[in-house]
């Protein structure tokens, strides 16, 4: 298989753990184990304290399955099969597609949503999402124009990464309704799922609409426990998780002990998780609005409405790269340019850490001795 390297992560790999600011980090403050074990309950508790570190079940522990299953309307623990983020992509789209299929890929996007279907020889059909003055669009009449009578799959991801779009109800019918007349699988990457600013926007999970639905989530983002490395596929389909099993066997076989558990007590208190992050989202919204309004000369805010992340338009001298670049070297803040997501332009920044405001403050410092 030959694979393009994957931009996004090679230069947070370069700098992440070398920069004073992280201002574009797309998680949510992470927790102590100490933190996360206080809020556990007394069963979650218990299975900590009696962890053995042998191997796990493939599929994921039954308790663990039983605790996403809960998080859908119509999914059952048998639908649930446990593995890494990253990895559910790649063995879910490895069983699903051929060379040959037709991808549709929401864009700008995550890169390997569209990049492991490039490399299993699919031919691919971006669907841009487009930026007005103030907000995200999605455009229906182009996504329908994409389809083919050989389109196997469509990919999207609501709430958006890097933009924080949604979605409305309606937009998301519409999607599965298209894709439903090509009897083609729905992949929806719902890594920020559960984290809306306003929990009115939240979709049903597309596993819960649609037959040929694939859910893609984990406790990365919204929950902020991506050290954990633990995330799920949910479907209805029953032939599903056999064919995902397969190929976990050739990439980490089982998930890991303690991280089961951990997402065990994690899933268990998720209302207290979920409020504690979203509290610290919604004030660095409300601090990202007002130092965005004060540098409109530099930038345009286009406001997210859920999730972790923004993606705010460049609009100074120079490209958005030059901006990262002489911010990362002479403030050490790592601010992630647009053209890592193929969208040059825009720069992404991070609402889910408590020291956005920091951040914020050194790239303003950074705009008048430089801009
Ligand atoms: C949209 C999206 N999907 C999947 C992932 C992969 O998650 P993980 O890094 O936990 O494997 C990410 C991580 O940034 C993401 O933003």
């Amino acid at each position: 298989m030959r694979i393009e390297p994957f931009r996004l992560e090679r230069y947070f790999a370069a700098h992440e753990f070398k920069v004073r600011y992280v201002l574009s980090a797309s998680d949510c403050e992470s927790m102590s184990l100490a933190e996360l074990l206080e809020m556990a309950s007394p069963e979650a508790a218990l299975l900590w304290q009696g962890l053995r570190l042998g191997y796990t079940e493939s599929q994921g522990h039954p308790r663990l399955r039983e605790e996403i299953a809960a998080v859908y309307e119509s999914v059952a623990p048998e639908g649930v099969v446990v593995a890494a983020p990253e990895e559910a992509i790649f063995i879910a789209m490895h069983a699903l597609l051929e060379p040959g299929d037709h991808v549709v890929v929401q864009t700008p996007a995550y890169q390997s949503l569209h990049e492991v279907p490039r490399a299993i020889g699919c031919e691919l059909t971006l669907w841009p999402l487009e930026a007005g003055a103030h907000g995200w669009r999605l455009d229906l009449g182009r996504l329908e124009h994409s389809l083919t009578e050989r389109t196997r799959m469509v990919v999207v991801n609501f709430p958006h990464n890097p933009s924080g779009a949604m979605a409305t109800r309606g937009e998301l019918d519409a999607i599965v309704a298209l894709t439903a007349s090509r009897g083609a699988w729905l992949f929806s990457d719902e890594m920020y799922r559960l984290l809306e600013h306003d929990p009115a926007d939240r979709l049903l999970a597309v596993a819960d609409l649609y037959e040929k639905g694939i859910s893609l989530s984990g406790l990365s983002k919204a929950f902020g426990l991506p050290g954990l490395r633990i995330g799920w596929l949910a479907a209805r389909d029953p032939a599903l998780p056999a064919r995902w099993l397969a190929l976990k066997d050739y990439t980490t076989i089982c998930s890991s002990a303690p991280s089961e558990v951990l997402a065990i007590a994690a899933l268990g208190t998720r209302d207290r998780i979920l409020a504690r992050n979203l509290a610290i989202v919604r004030a660095n919204v409300t601090e990202a609005e007002s130092f965005f309004a004060a540098h409109a000369d530099h930038f345009d805010w286009l406001a997210p409405r859920a999730g972790s992340v923004a993606f705010p338009r460049w609009r100074g001298e120079g490209t958005a790269d030059r901006l990262c670049a002489g911010l990362l070297d002479s403030r050490g803040v790592l601010l992630i340019p647009g053209s890592l997501f193929q969208a040059p332009g825009h720069v992404r920044i991070g609402l889910g850490r408590r020291d956005l405001p920091e951040g914020l403050a050194r790239l303003g410092e950074y705009l008048s001795s430089a801009f």
